[in-house]
């Protein structure tokens, strides 16, 4: 009797969250500061208003379909002379003919779980560092000449594994090829035929694309992570740059499992506000990269004053946890300024939850972080890139809200 007497309140409580949408009239939030009156109002109302746009309109959803992943573990080494301890486990997605490879580096000297970073990386797991064990994928560029070593660790300075070990962090990544291949393959590779319900051959328009995708990957890493003791899942940065950037941040709009967000140089259709048209515009990145997001995001190319919540509002959907957006003085095709007043328009849903939001209400001078609150923002002088300077940045801002 008890039961099913709280079976019915229950029952109550979620009809009455369901109709709340509908009796309250949304209007366009445009590329404004997002000012609601309280939690309740910004979860029950707009919160699933903005998501189902990002979800529909922009990135799309993920089929409800979900194809069966499992995880083995395929090597532990020593790595870092002997600072850390580095593994490799295979993500097999059924469908798939390749696995999704994950990289872990992990301290060696850990007492306690640690808290880690996690990201996509561009060029395979290789490629991060000089480790001659660290698996190459199948699906990395110049796979095949690297018997030759040529491709191994050509991208050591975008992560500073010593740097960030020696901070008491790990480092989590897979390699974005394995999950989507980054090209306009009409979806045929990677992970979206996994998805296919019986006869189709393609995402529908308001399915996902490349960055979706990539997004998934993260989160089904994340389920790994869960299952790591060494990893204290709490404390999970997502990071991404540039393209991997607006990955990390639909990532923990989704997946609220990641307790931080970093978006390094993101810009359009990551932290940028698309209404500036300023460097990239949502006309080119869907020309450009057409297999990026669903196809609903055509609808506003040239036509920005449509949308109906600019990019403000991805990163409203992370709050209350903590974000970090950056960019850089030369990075002009990403819009800084832009970037740099998303973060604060998104800043008030972070103060509804008495958070501080972004500690300044004009763009910083190059190289002064702004990371007193819980969204943060630094411009660094440089190009396009994630450099260690960035990095000493986001495991400052960690470790002061990880209190670690
Ligand atoms: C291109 C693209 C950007 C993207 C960048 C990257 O410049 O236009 O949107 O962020 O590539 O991923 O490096």
């Amino acid at each position: 009797m008890k039961r099913t007497i709280a079976m019915l309140l229950m029952l109550g409580c979620a009809m009455m969250a369901l109709a709340q949408p509908t009796t309250i009239k949304v209007k366009k939030y445009g590329a404004k500061p997002l000012c609601f009156s309280s939690v309740e109002e910004w979860e029950m109302v707009h919160r699933p208003v903005i998501y189902n746009f990002f979800e529909r309109e922009v990135y799309g959803r993920v089929p409800m379909y979900q194809p069966a992943v499992t995880y083995e573990l395929l090597r532990t080494d020593s790595a870092l002379n002997g600072k850390a301890v580095c593994k490799q486990v295979a993500m097999n997605v059924a469908g798939m003919k390749t696995p999704v490879l994950i990289l872990l580096y992990l301290p060696a000297d850990a007492k306690t779980p640690v808290p880690a970073f996690l990201g996509v990386n561009f060029m395979g797991n290789h490629q991060i560092t000089n480790d001659e064990f660290v698996i190459v994928s199948p699906n990395a560029p110049l796979a095949k000449q690297l018997k030759s070593k040529r491709a191994r660790g050509t991208s050591t300075s975008r992560w500073p594994l010593d740097m960030i070990i020696d901070a008491g962090y790990a480092v989590a990544t897979i390699y974005r090829g394995d999950v989507d291949p980054d090209y306009d393959d009409g979806f045929q590779n990677g992970i979206h035929p996994s998805f296919y319900r019986q006869g189709q051959t393609a995402p529908a328009v308001d399915e996902w694309g490349a960055i979706g995708a990539w997004a998934w990957g993260l989160s089904r890493t994340m389920d790994y992570l869960e299952t790591e003791s060494a990893i204290d899942s709490k404390h999970v940065a997502v990071i991404g740059h540039s393209r991997l950037g607006k990955t990390a941040l639909w990532a923990a709009a989704q997946d609220t499992r990641f307790a931080m967000a970093i978006s390094n140089n993101s810009g359009c259709g990551g932290a940028a506000l698309s209404i500036r048209k300023h460097g990239e515009t949502v006309a080119k990145i869907n020309k450009t990269f057409p297999h990026w997001f669903c196809d609903n995001y055509n609808k506003y190319s040239n036509n920005e004053e449509a949308l109906f919540v600019d990019q403000q509002g991805l990163i409203a959907l992370i709050a209350p946890r903590p974000v970090y957006v950056a960019s850089a003085t030369l990075d002009d095709w990403a819009d800084p300024e832009g970037e740099f007043l998303s973060a604060l328009y998104a800043s008030p849903v972070y103060e509804l939850y008495g958070k501080k939001g972004l500690e300044a209400k004009k763009m910083p001078a190059p190289d002064s972080p702004i990371h007193g609150g819980s969204v943060a923002y630094h411009v660094r002088t440089g190009k396009h890139d994630i450099t260690s300077y960035d990095w000493e940045q986001y495991i400052k801002f960690a470790k002061y809200h990880f209190g670690r």
